[in-house]
């Protein structure tokens, strides 16, 4: 395969790691904490997790570690949606386990859990491993979003693991496939079957994270790259002085990566869902804060802009939250009914007798579009799939609206051109900045001890990340310690607790001191493309939420 110049370069990158996973393997030792208790819903999540519930927190300590050499075999999964560095995780751990025994053997299940489930797998050798490091994307082996669920499936990932001898599963995945994790140790456990099983935090969303994880891989990434394509179009933007720009950001339900993004780049308005959830605003209210800006900057001659908008808004908006709660169960408990139903305007009319009045209104009012793309089948977690709804395009068909109203009433002269963007899966796969691929690197070798030590429900852990390197704080968190009861495909289920935007926190509270100014002055800031080699404060700078957080 033909390879390009920096993918030849990336090759030669040495992750950086915490200065306790630089020492030899046998003189890394785990140190315990207390037990813990889940984010909520203990005595729930006490019963379901008879075997794994509770466990201590897990450090890293200089010290004798025995059982740390001998040989493993281990399997690795990818989950969800791409993230930047996960090749890199999966290089961690297979030298981790290389130093930890050479006879160690590291397995990939291909297409991410479904190829446990089916026993689809192959073995990562030193050839076929040095292709893939420090690159981006997840071809390595694949991922997928299969779910383990039922009692079968369970059943055949058990009977993959025993065929295959395997000592450890490895699941690299976000909030749903990290539950999925805690389900498969506390089903290994309950079969009294020694297969261990240790998460590691990935998503671009950012919201896999908490007091003992800092931070999702692949968020710096992800954001760095959507930060500099917004930075291009706001110069464009200041070059033309034609367009306002409308940009969906990936990010799913969170609004880290719009929050990011707008620190990064100093856009007019930068929505931030909790927000709007927090304050009851609705769609008419969004579009009249959207219009203040823009009759502003046109009383400056200034008829252009950057918005960005997180993907997940209309899940927050109260009225439109409602709306989807209400056909998300719906469409969970009338499956058969609801596929039988051939056409929008069937499934329009089914639901008008079904949704309560204040939502069947709603629905009725949304552009055909957008209401299709509200219908469209749910991901197997039970999530709309808010990448597919265009927020962007709905956002700008009500601007345009409002502003002929305003222009009608004399209180706005200026010209109105918008252009749609959404940015997402270009920014899933990037080459790891190297602030991820060092992190990843980390999470990676860090599973190894995990496993190598005996654990078994925990997800990889890699603190204190503003500081170098060598100064990170390596360990593991009990998986049910994060964990609480949510509705799901219209019932109860245990999930890992996502991390929203919170409106006290730093990061929310440095963009709100300047959105003000942002939105009537151009005050645009241009970050430019990641850099790979250079001088440290252009190469190595974490994320800003990260420094914000943590200062
Ligand atoms: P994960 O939660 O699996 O990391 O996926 C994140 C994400 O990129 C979201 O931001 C986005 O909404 C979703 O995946 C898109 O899913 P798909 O890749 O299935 O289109």
């Amino acid at each position: 395969m033909e390879i390009s110049a920096l993918q030849k370069a990336r090759y030669a990158y040495r992750p950086k790691l915490p200065a306790i996973l630089t020492a030899p393997v046998s003189e890394i030792a785990v140190e315990f904490g207390a037990p813990t208790e889940s984010v909520a819903d203990q005595a729930d999540l006490r019963a379901l997790f008879k075997h794994s519930y509770g466990k201590p927190i897990a450090r890293f300590v200089q010290g004798k570690n025995e059982k740390i050499t001998r040989k493993l075999t281990v399997g690795v999964i990818l989950s969800g949606g791409q993230a930047p560095g996960g090749h890199n995780v999966i290089a961690g751990l297979y030298d981790g386990l290389k130093k930890g025994n050479r006879d160690s053997k590291l397995l990939g299940f291909l297409g991410g859990p479904s190829g446990l489930i089916e026993n689809k797998v192959i073995e990562i050798t030193d050839a076929f491993m040095d292709e893939y490091r420090n690159t981006g994307g997840f071809d390595m082996i694949g991922s997928g979003r299969t779910k383990i669920e039922t009692p079968e499936q369970f059943a055949a990932s058990l009977e993959t693991a025993k065929k295959l001898g395997l000592d450890a599963v490895v699941v690299i995945g976000g909030d749903d496939s990290n539950t999925n994790a805690a389900l498969l140790a506390e089903y290994f456990l309950d079969k009294g079957e020694p297969i261990q099983v240790i998460g590691c935090p990935k998503t671009i969303d950012g919201d896999l994270k908490n007091e003992h994880i800092e931070t999702s891989f692949g968020f710096d990434t992800a954001t760095k790259t959507y930060s500099e394509l917004i930075g291009n179009i706001e110069r464009d933007a200041n070059s033309a002085k034609k367009y306002w720009h409308f940009i969906k950001l990936m990010g799913r339900s969170a609004s880290h990566i719009a929050l990011e993004c707008a620190l990064q780049t100093q856009p007019n308005i930068c929505l931030i869902s909790e927000e709007v959830e927090a304050k009851k605003l609705s769609l008419g209210q969004i579009v009249d804060q959207i219009c203040d800006s823009i009759v502003k900057r046109a009383a400056n001659k200034e008829n252009f802009g950057v918005v960005l908008i997180p993907e997940g808004l209309v899940e927050f908006v109260p009225e439109m939250k409602q709306l989807i709660a209400e056909l998300n169960d719906l469409m969970a408990h009338y499956a058969d009914e609801f596929a039988g139903l051939s056409g929008f305007e069937a499934q329009a009319a089914w639901l008008g007798k079904k949704l309560s009045a204040e939502s069947a209104k709603v629905f009725a009012s949304l552009p055909a579009e957008i209401a299709k793309q509200l219908l469209m089948d749910r991901d197997p977690h039970g999530n709309v799939q808010v990448s597919r709804i265009e927020t962007e395009k709905l956002l700008i068909g009500m601007v345009e609206q409002k502003l002929a109203e305003l222009k009608k009433a004399g209180t706005y002269t200026g010209k109105f051109s918008a252009l749609a963007h959404f940015f997402g899966y270009e920014g899933r796969c990037a080459f790891p900045s190297n602030f991820d691929a060092d992190y990843t690197y980390a999470l990676g070798f860090t599973a190894f001890v995990l496993i190598a030590s005996g654990l078994t429900g925990y997800l990889s852990s890699v603190k204190n990340l503003t500081a170098p390197a060598d100064k990170w704080v390596a360990g593991g968190v009990p998986l049910t310690m994060m964990m609480n009861m949510e509705q799901r495909h219209g019932s109860k289920k245990p999930v890992i607790r996502k991390a929203l935007v919170e409106l006290d926190g730093k990061p929310f509270k440095a963009f709100a001191a300047k959105r003000a100014e942002w939105a009537v002055k151009t005050s645009f800031l241009f970050p430019g493309a990641i850099q790979y080699y250079g001088p440290a404060e252009v190469c190595d700078q974490p994320t800003k939420t990260l420094i914000l957080e943590h200062s």
